[in-house]
């Protein structure tokens, strides 16, 4: 059943139209509150226990799990939307939830749902095959949180479920593209139309600018902010896709961090941006949220920034007038959420070098080990001469400053050395060094006192590692 109506999607293969207003409210709120489907849950309104977890397509976008707490409902406008109501019926549930029934897995019941729709979107993106590994069930669940279970009989309900039919949900790829925007719901599908909607969107009070909207929709969820408009760029293809010439990469700054992390698993692997990208957030997260958003909103705790200010990306910037700018990311940040991007332009493109998969180093320290943003991030990439001595090395650190931040005093202070004959008290004074070059803040993550002593710590253990390189393993471990 095609949504051929303007405004329209499918929710369990029902078409609905949504008015202008509900199209600037999170998906979770029209679910629940204006079409009644109470099954999908909300708990933190954040993006962190998956209980609204429901699987959707977008016209930008293939079946994909998701947080409808943190998503405008706007962005599945001439899409498709899966609730656990249209998952199985009573006397006829889906095989997850009959494994879920058999296996113990719900106790209160207020996480099962989301528990339930991370699993079906494992077997939509299986063909129907549930998981065949205890790593590949527990990374499938890994966004939601149960308080009251345990997690084994819901592992155990990922393994054991039986296959469901390969096409139940094939109604899920009927995509609508020629939707086109509202005045208040702007989503362009083409470079034009982006041009358009950023002039229109330059005069406007109240409006933002969401791509996955993974971090922009919490000002919504979390701040209570009424937008009067959205530009959504997640149907422009243009902005989606990565690209190789060489030794170079130009990715598409709507390219999702699942995306990436495809890449830098499988097409060409580089084992600490994948880490980096595994704990970057749960399955939901990363199938929304973007790279072009990581960098662009500015966070000093952003996972992407200084791993890529150590590849000296580049950006690629359009305005409203339809022109193009190229600024170096090192250039791009003035303060603690502030950059020289003006209100009529987004960012389409980041350009970097592949990094060296043997010498490219990133760690990140977090409250939590998965699905949490970080304290501290360091990134570098350092490069010996046949002596030993450090020949190059390029640096950069993340939540030690109000941006950002390239780490030169400290690179400059470090080439030349001997590493493999560093002296403890010399990385102590190298330490100093670095102690004099960042400004750690204290926010509800981390201290300043904290955060300067994980640097210092994170790039202590880099130089041991750089040097002695059997030492990783044991140094990531500790
Ligand atoms: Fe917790 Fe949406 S309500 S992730
Ligand atoms: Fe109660 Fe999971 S069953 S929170």
């Amino acid at each position: 059943m095609p949504c051929d109506a303007q405004n329209q999607l499918l929710i369990n293969n029902q078409p609905v139209t949504l008015t202008e207003a509900q199209m600037t409210q999170s998906l979770l709120q029209v679910l629940r509150e204006d079409l009644g489907l109470v099954g999908t849950k909300e708990g933190c309104a954040s993006g962190d226990c998956g209980a609204c977890t429901v699987v959707a397509a977008t016209p930008g976008q293939g079946p994909h799990s998701l947080n409808s707490c943190i998503a405008p409902a706007g962005s599945f406008i001439g899409g498709s939307v899966l609730t656990v109501e249209g998952v199985g019926q009573p006397g006829n549930p889906h095989p997850v939830q009959q494994a879920m029934i058999e296996c113990h897995g719900a106790q209160c019941g207020f996480c099962t749902p989301g528990f339930v729709m991370s699993m079906v979107a494992g077997q939509i993106a299986r063909n129907g095959v549930p998981c065949g590994t205890l790593t590949e069930a527990s990374t499938e669940i890994s966004g939601n949180l149960c308080r009251c279970t345990g997690y084994r009989p819901i592992l155990d309900a990922a393994l054991l479920s039986a296959p469901a039919p390969s096409d139940q949900f094939n109604w899920l790829n009927t995509v609508d593209s020629n939707q086109t925007s509202t005045d208040r719901y702007l989503n362009p599908s083409n470079q034009d139309e982006l041009v358009d909607a950023l002039a229109h969107f330059r005069s406007e009070d109240r409006w933002i600018i969401v791509a996955g909207a993974t971090d922009a929709w919490l000002e919504w969820s979390q701040r209570y902010q009424d937008f009067a408009g959205v530009l959504d760029l997640s149907r422009l293809a243009q902005l989606q896709g990565i690209e190789r010439h060489g030794q170079q990469l130009a990715v598409g700054a709507g390219t999702s961090h699942e995306a990436l992390l495809g890449f830098f698993t499988k097409q060409y692997p580089v084992a600490d941006i994948a880490a980096v990208l595994h704990r970057f957030g749960s399955p939901q997260v990363r199938a929304r949220g973007t790279i072009g958003g990581n960098i662009g909103n500015a966070s000093p705790i952003a996972d992407w920034p200084p791993m890529l200010l150590v590849l000296d990306a580049q950006l690629v910037l359009l305005n409203s007038q339809g022109k193009t700018r190229r600024v170096a990311l090192s250039d791009f940040y003035l303060g603690y959420r502030e950059t020289v991007r003006a209100a009529d332009e987004v960012i389409t493109q980041i350009e970097f070098d592949l990094p060296d998969p043997q010498t490219f180093r990133a760690s990140k320290i977090s409250k939590r080990t998965e699905d949490d943003i970080s304290s501290v991030l360091l990134a570098c990439q350092i490069v010996l001469d046949k002596d030993g001595a450090i020949k190059t090395l390029r640096l950069a650190m993340g939540g030690v400053a109000a941006t950002p931040v390239r780490l030169q005093q400290v690179e400059d202070a470090l080439v030349g050395q001997p590493l493999a004959t560093l002296h403890p008290n010399q990385i102590e004074d190298l330490c100093d060094v670095l102690d004099g070059q960042i400004q750690p803040i204290s926010d509800v993550r981390a201290s300043a006192q904290y955060r300067m002593a994980m640097a210092k710590s994170l790039f202590a253990a880099m130089l041991i590692e750089a040097a002695y390189p059997q030492t990783r393993e044991d140094l990531h471990h500790v």
